[in-house]
């Protein structure tokens, strides 16, 4: 990465916490870090966990790539660096990471539209990551969490910013309180 960062207490907190809890949010002020610290979250999760396929999800494609894909220069391709390279295939455009756990396919999507839901049946995933989950479609929302059902490490994250976190959006997630796939409480970090 030719960008340098000290990760401020908050975001190591973040990087660091256990992976239990099934949908995380990191609310907080624009421009305080908090889609950098999910990059450092997601790149843990990607060495450690033992599903192939994750997907990284904003209101378009490219906004998926700019936020976590390329990601100011700190997001998961240059954290990766040379074990990472984009790649094509019949579930679409995904960046390939090479893992101590094997070869990881990281999907970037656009999920703010009905039928953005099309882009994603079928895949079986591990995890997703929202950015800025207040701006995509609820039936994307929801489909991603079957998607992720059948997971073996099973995980959510997702970032916005205020209204939050008594956001409406956010308390029809309280359905979706997903805790290693039985119900359990949501968290709200930062
Ligand atoms: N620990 C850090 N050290 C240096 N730069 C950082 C750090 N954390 C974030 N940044 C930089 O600060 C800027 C804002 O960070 P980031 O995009 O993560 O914030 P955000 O809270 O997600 O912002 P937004 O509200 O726009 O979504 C980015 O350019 C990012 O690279
Ligand atoms: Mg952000």
């Amino acid at each position: 990465m030719n960008k340098k960062i000290k990760l401020s207490p908050k975001q190591k907190q973040l990087v660091k916490q256990p992976f239990d809890v099934g949908l995380e949010v990191q609310e907080g002020t624009p421009r305080s870090g908090k889609t950098t610290g999910v990059h450092f979250r997601l790149a843990y999760l990607y060495t450690i966990s033992r599903d192939t396929n994750h997907l990284v999800s904003a209101y378009n494609q490219e906004q998926a790539f700019r936020l976590f894909i390329d990601g100011d220069r700190t997001g998961l391709m240059h954290i990766f660096g040379d074990l990472a390279k984009i790649k094509h295939d019949e579930h679409g455009d995904h960046l390939e990471i090479h893992t101590p756990k094997g070869v990881k396919k990281v999907y970037y999507k656009g999920g703010a539209k009905a039928n953005s839901v099309g882009a994603i049946t079928g895949m079986s995933l591990g995890s997703v990551a929202f950015g800025e989950i207040n701006l995509l479609h609820m039936s994307f929302i929801q489909e991603c969490f079957r998607r992720t059902m059948a997971a073996q490490d099973r995980y959510h994250i997702a970032d916005l910013n205020p209204p939050a976190p008594n956001h409406p959006l956010l308390k029809k997630y309280s359905t979706y309180k997903i805790h290693n796939g039985l119900i359990g409480p949501s968290k709200i970090t930062q």
